[in-house]
């Protein structure tokens, strides 16, 4: 089971995936990284992958003239890797059609959709009145952040919680959940 995974930044969760891959299930489930992508040549989630043996390649959004002439590179590159399943692990740009429609990928989002869609969505849901916050891993569609809600996980929102607990807690709870979903659903397969 080939897998692709898709970064833009720090790579915490990357790194994260990548752990509970080689650790746990990796040879007994028989998954494999067959490509990791990022779209910034200076993002520290690179070294991260190459801890793991893994040479990201680098396909710099910067150096497309459209978002569907970067989505046609992604879908080339992904589609020659054999990937059944693309893992958007902090993958910072917004997909079109053309990616959308070729590529079976999975989001992870750090709200509870499909309240706070968007960039935005620790501080906005950190401001809301609600008293529940959480993650979500979601179908990758056509509209951002909108596709089938795979899996959640909540909290509580204690009174006076700081913005940097409540950041904190939203990592803490990605990095639990984006793997036992990655894990579970190539289990089912
Ligand atoms: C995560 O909060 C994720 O929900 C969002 O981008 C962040 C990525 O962090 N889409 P990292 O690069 O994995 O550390």
């Amino acid at each position: 089971k080939k897998i692709a995974i898709l970064f833009s930044g720090t790579g915490s969760n990357l790194e994260k995936l990548l752990e509970f891959l080689y650790q746990t299930s990796f040879e007994h489930a028989k998954i494999e990284v067959a490509l990791t992508i990022c779209n910034r040549p200076d993002a520290q989630g690179i070294e991260k992958a190459r801890r793991f043996g893994l040479e990201p390649l680098i396909i710099d959004h910067t150096r497309y003239a459209s978002r569907e002439a970067f989505d046609e590179a992604l879908v080339e590159a992904i589609a020659q890797s054999g990937a059944e399943l693309t893992v958007l692990a902090g993958f910072m740009r917004i997909l079109t059609p053309i990616f959308t429609r070729h590529v079976k990928a999975i989001n992870l989002h750090p709200s509870l959709l499909p309240l706070f869609k968007g960039g935005n969505a620790i501080q906005e849901s950190f401001d809301s009145p609600m008293k529940v916050a959480g993650i979500s891993v979601h179908y990758v569609s056509e509209e951002l952040d909108g596709g089938d809600i795979i899996a959640q996980r909540c909290f509580t929102k204690y009174e006076g919680m700081s913005f940097e607990a409540f950041e904190n807690k939203i990592h803490a709870l990605e990095h639990e959940l984006l793997p036992q979903t990655v894990k579970n659903l190539l289990d089912k397969k």
